[in-house]
């Protein structure tokens, strides 16, 4: 199988599986395609139950941070067949991939998940200018996620860093991404 949708190393896409999404990292090494699940997340729970995921390709700074700590209503989601199985992913996709989802091992604190490709699909496609604040909201999304259960200062001061570059760089989409940031957050403005 060529590389498809997904380019080598890390994709940071939205995962979906059942009535769930998440932004999940999707390691493309060597000509396999793995995920390390956190446990105890719903996307490990409906992996193991569907053995499926669909690899949702989006470009709004908003939806990262949304999915990242909070669940979406029902209408952002739509059934698509992939391999003749049913599987749902993000109305507001660009592009989409499905994949069979099969846990190859478990560490302490994670599920390893090996993909197969089932289907991919480009909706639409747009340019997409490198912007430094989008990719610093998606740099504090990921600290937020672990600050959350760990509320380590080192990561409390990398999501500051991250702020700070996406007030310079960001357009208003990155503003408003920031703001949820940090009402999830609980942090008032600081700096
Ligand atoms: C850009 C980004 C990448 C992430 N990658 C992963 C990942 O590869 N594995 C993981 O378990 N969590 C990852 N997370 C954290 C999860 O998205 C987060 O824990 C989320 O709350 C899980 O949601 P769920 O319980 O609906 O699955 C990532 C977060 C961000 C912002």
């Amino acid at each position: 199988m060529g590389l498809g949708l997904l380019t080598d190393g890390i994709n940071e896409v939205i995962a979906t599986t059942w009535q769930n999404a998440a932004p999940m990292g999707l390691i493309y090494r060597n000509q396999v395609v793995r995920m390390a699940v956190f446990r105890g997340s719903h996307t490990a729970e409906r992996i193991r139950q569907d053995g499926w995921v669909v690899a949702n390709f989006i470009f709004d700074p908003l939806m990262y941070v949304k999915t990242a700590f909070e669940d979406l209503p029902p209408g952002e989601f739509l059934d698509e067949k992939a391999g003749g199985i049913p599987v749902q992913r993000l109305a507001g996709a660009e592009a989409w991939a499905a994949y069979q989802a099969v846990v190859e091992r478990e560490t302490d604190d994670a599920l390893i998940v090996q993909l197969s490709l089932l289907k991919e699909v480009v909706c639409r496609s747009a340019i997409h200018p490198v912007n430094r604040g989008f990719n610093s909201i998606i740099e504090a999304t990921v600290h937020a996620t672990r600050f959350q259960k760990s509320r380590e200062p080192r990561l409390h001061d990398l999501i500051l860093h991250h702020a700070a570059l996406v007030r310079r760089c960001g357009g208003a989409r990155e503003l408003e991404a920031l703001d949820l940031l940090f009402t999830y957050l609980d942090f008032g403005n600081e700096e």
